[in-house]
C-alpha cells in the first residue's frame, strides 16, 4: 500500500509502497478515509520533536474497518471510526484512574503499537507508526482502543478532525480549564487547534474571547468561531493589549496554542491574578519558557498542560460528534483545504504559511 514516509527530519516525505502486516490480537486494520494536517507532525518533520525513523506520520485520522485481529469486540468490518492517537492499555494507574489520555503503556511504546512492535515495514526495514495511527497512508493497523465508532454516514474529514484538533481544542476549554460563563479568555495561536479553543470558549459562554495571532487573516477567521477581539503581536505588545481589553486585569483564562517558549510566556503574563494558563502547544524539544516564580506565587496563577484536550477519547469523542451534529461547534467551516496524499509536502508548506483553518487529505 501507498504511504508517505519520513526518513529524516528536514527532508520531504517520500510517497512510496510499503508493507503492512495483518492485525495481531486486539488490533484493527483500517482503510484510511481522511487525515488532517496538524502542526504536531510538522514538529517531527522539522526535527523540533524527536521520533524514531523512518516513520509514517499522521495522527488526525478516520477510516473504515477492513478486518480485525483476534479478540477484537469493539468494532467489526465495515464500521466507520475516528482514530485516537492515544490508545490505551486499560491496566495502568492512569487508565484505572480515568485519565487514559496519559496511559503509561502508550507513552512507553513510542513509534510502535502497544506491544512494542511495528506492522509497517519495507522488506526488512522497520517503519514506525506515529501516534499509533500513521494515517498518511492508504491503510493502517491500530489498537482496538484507538478506534471510536461513528455512524456509517458521518463525514470522514469531520471525523478525522475530531481525532485531534477538535477534541484537543474544545477539550482544553471545557474539560481542562472548565471556563465559566462570562469570563475573559485569550487564545495565543489560532490555527486548527486554537480555533477549537475559541469555539470551546464560546460553548462555555465566555464573555470576551481574545484571539492572539501573528496573521491578520487568521485573526479575522477566528471571529467566525466566536472570537470577540483580536490582537496581533507583530503590531502591539500582546500582554499589554490583553490587559487593556480586560480592564487592566489580564484574562481569566489564557491558552497557548502555537508551541514555543515565547508564546507560553505571553500566555502566562497575559493571565490575571488568580487566572489559569493552559499550555496546549508543543514547544520544540529543548526550548524552555521563562516564568517569573514570584508572579506565580504572589499572583496565584495556575499553570497547567492539556494533552488531547484532557479528554477520554472513547467517551468524549462521541460528545464532540454530538456537539457538531447539534450545530454547537463548527467543523465544516474549519476545513479550508483538501489534498491528495501525493500533495502532502505542499500541505505542510501551507500550514506553515498564512492559510487559515485546517487542511485535510481526502484522496489516498
Ligand atoms: N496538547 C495536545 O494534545 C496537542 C494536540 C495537537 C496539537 N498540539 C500542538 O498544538 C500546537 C498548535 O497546533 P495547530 O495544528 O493548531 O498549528 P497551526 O500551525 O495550525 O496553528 C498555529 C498558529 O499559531 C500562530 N502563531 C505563530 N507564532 C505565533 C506567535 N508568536 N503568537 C501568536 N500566534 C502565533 C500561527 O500563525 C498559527 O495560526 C502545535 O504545537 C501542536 O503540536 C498539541
Ligand atoms: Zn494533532
Ligand atoms: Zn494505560
Amino acid at each position: 500500500m501507498k504511504a508517505a514516509v519520513l526518513y529524516q527530519a528536514g527532508q520531504p516525505l517520500v510517497i512510496e509502497d510499503v508493507e503492512l502486516d495483518p492485525p495481531k490480537a486486539g488490533e484493527v486494520h483500517i482503510k484510511i478515509g481522511a487525515a488532517g494536517i496538524c502542526r504536531s507532525d510538522l514538529h517531527v518533520i522539522k526535527g523540533e520533536a524527536n521520533h524514531l525513523m523512518p516513520a509514517v506520520l499522521g495522527h488526525e485520522g478516520s477510516g473504515t474497518v477492513l478486518d480485525v485481529g483476534p479478540g477484537v469486540t469493539r468494532v467489526k468490518p465495515g464500521d466507520r471510526v475516528i482514530l485516537s492517537f492515544v490508545p490505551y492499555c486499560g491496566h495502568c494507574h492512569f487508565c484505572l484512574t480515568n485519565r487514559a489520555n496519559l496511559c503509561d503503556r502508550h507513552q512507553a511504546t513510542p513509534g510502535t503499537l502497544l506491544d512494542g512492535t511495528t506492522r509497517l515495514h519495507k522488506g526488512t526495514q522497520r517503519i514506525h507508526h506515529y501516534g499509533k495511527v500513521a494515517c498518511f497512508a492508504q491503510e493502517a493497523v491500530v489498537p482496538e482502543t484507538g478506534c471510536i465508532p461513528v455512524a456509517p454516514d458521518f463525514p470522514l474529514p469531520q471525523a478525522a478532525l475530531i481525532g485531534c484538533c477538535v477534541t484537543t481544542g474544545v477539550g482544553a476549554a471545557i474539560y481542562n480549564a472548565r471556563i465559566t460563563p462570562g469570563s475573559t479568555v485569550a487564545v495565543v495561536g489560532c490555527g486548527g487547534v486554537g480555533l477549537n479553543v475559541v469555539q470551546g470558549a464560546r460553548l462555555q459562554n465566555a464573555g470576551k474571547i481574545i484571539a492572539v495571532d501573528i496573521s491578520e487573516g487568521k485573526l479575522e477567521f477566528a471571529m467566525r468561531f466566536g472570537a470577540t477581539h483580536s490582537v496581533n503581536p507583530t503590531v502591539q505588545d500582546p500582554v499589554a493589549a490583553v490587559k487593556e481589553l480586560t480592564g487592566g486585569l489580564g484574562a481569566d483564562y489564557t491558552f497557548e496554542v502555537f508551541g514555543s517558549g515565547e508564546t507560553v510566556q505571553t500566555a502566562f503574563n497575559a493571565a490575571r491574578k488568580g487566572g489559569t494558563v493552559v499550555v496546549v502547544g508543543l514547544a520544540p524539544a529543548g526550548e524552555y519558557a521563562s516564568i517569573d516564580p514570584i508572579a506565580l506565587v504572589r499572583q496565584e496563577k495556575t499553570l497547567k498542560g492539556s494533552y488531547y484536550g484532557s479528554a477520554r477519547p472513547v467517551t468524549d469523542m462521541p460528545v464532540m460528534v454530538q456537539l457538531y451534529q447539534s450545530g454547537k461547534i463548527d467543523i465544516d467551516g474549519l476545513i479550508t483545504r483538501t489534498y491528495r496524499l501525493e500533495d502532502i509536502n505542499q500541505a505542510y508548506k501551507d500550514i506553515d504559511g498564512s492559510d487559515v483553518g485546517r487542511g485535510v487529505i481526502t484522496q489516498f
